[in-house]
């Protein structure tokens, strides 16, 4: 397993595999690697004759008041994870090395952007698309895996990769729980023991929201106000948003027919914590 912190060097030895007739998978990542992580590079392996794993902590997409910072970099074991699961490449680059001195160049993807997620963060998805598309540039990968547990993100850059005509196919790969329901997040290290107790609002108010289309609830918003009442019976618990959406163009369903996304994101404590699910009426 190669370790590459400058680009350029990533660049020609991608250029070498590709000329040589290998097929590429990129997994990007910001590191503190969990088995959400390791289901997207398990899926690169066997689908891939180089399997590339970034892990860069990307400035850009944190706000001013976020957690930059304190977000965990445990590189040491996240390399030896990477080695574990036969990955050729991990990219780790110096953020100076991603963002120079003049950097001026942002990809938006509009509307998608600004929407769940984007209303809270304003400037996240702008910086997720930009490492993205530097990252897709520097790589060249035929595929680049991503899960959905950040379901927002895949969409958008779906929709970067196709506006731009950025020739990769973008895989979306499930979301993988802990047996209690709550989703692998590296963000979970910041919850405390009851807090992860009461973290298990998320993953329990999307079950219901399932259960009852499947019992033939179709008001997105009377299912919307059922698990508020869910999330809401933690003290510790502050919602941001709670949405049924359109699994394309993000836009809310009021009446539920065909596939939805249901998607929420919840503060436990001082923890802003996303889950979602697709469902099917
Ligand atoms: P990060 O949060 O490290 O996640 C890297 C990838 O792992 C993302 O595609 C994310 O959706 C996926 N992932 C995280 N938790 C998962 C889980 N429980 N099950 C399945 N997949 C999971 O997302 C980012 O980093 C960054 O925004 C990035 C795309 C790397 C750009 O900086």
């Amino acid at each position: 397993m190669k370790i590459i912190k400058l680009p350029a060097v990533l660049y020609k030895s991608l250029k070498k595999s590709r000329s040589a007739g290998k097929t590429i998978g990129f997994v990007p990542t910001m590191g503190a690697l969990h088995a959400g992580h390791l289901s997207l590079i398990r899926q690169a392996r066997k689908e891939n004759s180089i399997v590339v794993v970034s892990i860069f902590v990307n400035p850009a997409q944190f706000g001013p008041k976020e957690d930059l910072k304190k977000y965990p970099r445990p590189l040491n074991k996240d390399l030896a994870l990477c080695r574990k699961e036969r990955v050729d490449f991990v990219f780790s680059p110096r953020p100076e090395e991603m963002y120079g001195e003049g950097f001026s160049t942002y990809v938006n993807v509009e509307r998608l952007s600004e929407t769940l997620c984007g209303k809270s963060r304003p400037g996240h998805f702008r910086g997720v698309a930009t490492i993205v598309a530097k990252l897709l540039n520097i790589g060249q990968p035929d595929i680049i895996y991503l899960g959905q547990k950040d379901a927002q993100q895949a969409i958008i850059v779906k929709r970067m990769a196709r506006d731009l005509n950025i020739p990769v196919k973008v895989k979306i790969m499930p979301t993988v729980r802990q047996r209690d329901g709550l989703a692998l997040s590296s963000r979970n290290a910041y919850l405390d023991k009851k807090e992860k107790k009461d973290a298990l609002v998320l993953s329990a108010a999307l079950n219901l929201a399932k259960l009852f289309i499947k019992s033939g609830a179709r008001d997105a918003s009377r299912i919307i106000n059922r698990m508020k009442r869910v999330v809401n019976k933690k003290k510790s618990s502050r919602i941001d948003y709670i949405a049924i959406v359109d699994t394309a163009s993000l836009k809310p369903v009021r009446k539920i027919s065909g596939e939805c996304l249901i998607a929420l994101a919840v503060r436990i404590g001082r923890t802003r914590l996303i889950d979602n699910i697709i469902v099917r009426a």
